[in-house]
């Protein structure tokens, strides 16, 4: 299992899925794609677990981005091909069912950071960075890149980003609103278990619900998304969460 490019443990609640080519700073191939596909497909069915963690191994790197070896002779319709393949993953990771975290302990690059877009949370260590670099390649982000980090940190700074793929470090990246917080490389992965554990103890169909709420509503007009809103709060009444969370409430228990 240690060589394999994408590792998977489960910690009580929670999917840690771990990618593990740190010789290569965890560049994403085809290989890391599929696997990758098939540990969320299986964190998603497995009814035990509640929140999913996204990580990589070594000191170095979260990810540095789509493996540029892998890219260097496609052609047009070859590269076209293997965005849409990346397009698999995120659409999975953005679509699960279940709260996705990317716990980012280092280098945060290209299909790196567009992977980590597509999660729910993000939270970094110090020295973790993040850039969309495509630029210096002559190319530009193939991973909804262009589209995710508009949405998530404005026009502005996001095309300043994409213009020249400099690297931030962790804290200006909070300040700009791309993650949600930032810690010491030490205590990363315990308080990422700490948040993960906490949201697990919340209702999964809520929690579900909410994340499609937001996800989707964010692509509609303010009418539409009020009325998605709305119907994924009814739903809300037809599960046991709602009626076990109210009773507590008003029976003053927890
Ligand atoms: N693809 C393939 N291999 C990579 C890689 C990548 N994205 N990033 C790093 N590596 C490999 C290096 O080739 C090197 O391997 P060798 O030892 O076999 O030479 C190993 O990882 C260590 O890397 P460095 O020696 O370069 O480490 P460093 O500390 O000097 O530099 C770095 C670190 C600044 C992250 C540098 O590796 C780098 O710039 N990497 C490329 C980052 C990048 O351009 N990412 C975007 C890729 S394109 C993309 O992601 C497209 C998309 O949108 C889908």
């Amino acid at each position: 299992m240690e060589d394999c490019v994408v590792l998977y443990e489960k910690k009580e609640n929670i999917a840690i899925l771990t990618f593990n080519r740190p010789a290569a700073l965890n560049a994403l191939n085809t290989e890391v794609n599929l696997k990758l596909i098939e540990h969320l497909n299986a964190a998603e069915a497995d009814p035990e677990i509640r929140v999913v963690v996204l990580t990589g191994s070594g000191e170095k790197a979260f990810v540095a981005g789509a493996d540029i070896k892998e890219m260097l002779n496609m052609n047009a319709v070859a590269a076209r091909d293997h965005a849409i393949k990346a397009k698999r993953v995120t659409d999975k990771i953005w679509n699960l069912k279940k709260p996705v975290l990317a716990v980012i302990n280092g280098f945060c690059l290209g299909g790196g950071l567009e992977y980590a877009l597509a999660c729910d949370l993000r939270i970094a260590s110090e020295s973790a960075r993040f850039a969309l670099p495509e630029i210096n390649l002559g190319i530009m982000p193939g991973s909804c890149g262009t589209q995710r980090l508009p949405r998530l940190i404005g026009l502005t700074k996001a095309k300043e980003l994409c213009f020249t793929g400099d690297i931030i470090k962790a804290n200006e990246a909070l300040a700009l609103g791309l993650i949600n917080y930032v810690f010491p490389s030490e205590s990363l992965m315990q308080e990422a278990m700490a948040l993960s554990g906490r949201i697990a103890k919340k209702s999964m169909p809520a929690l579900m619900l909410i994340k499609s709420a937001m996800n989707k509503g964010m692509e509609m007009d303010l009418e539409s998304a009020a009325i998605f809103e709305i119907d994924c709060f009814g739903l809300c009444f037809s599960t046991e969460e709602q009626k076990q969370g109210m009773l507590a409430f008003v029976n003053k228990k927890k």
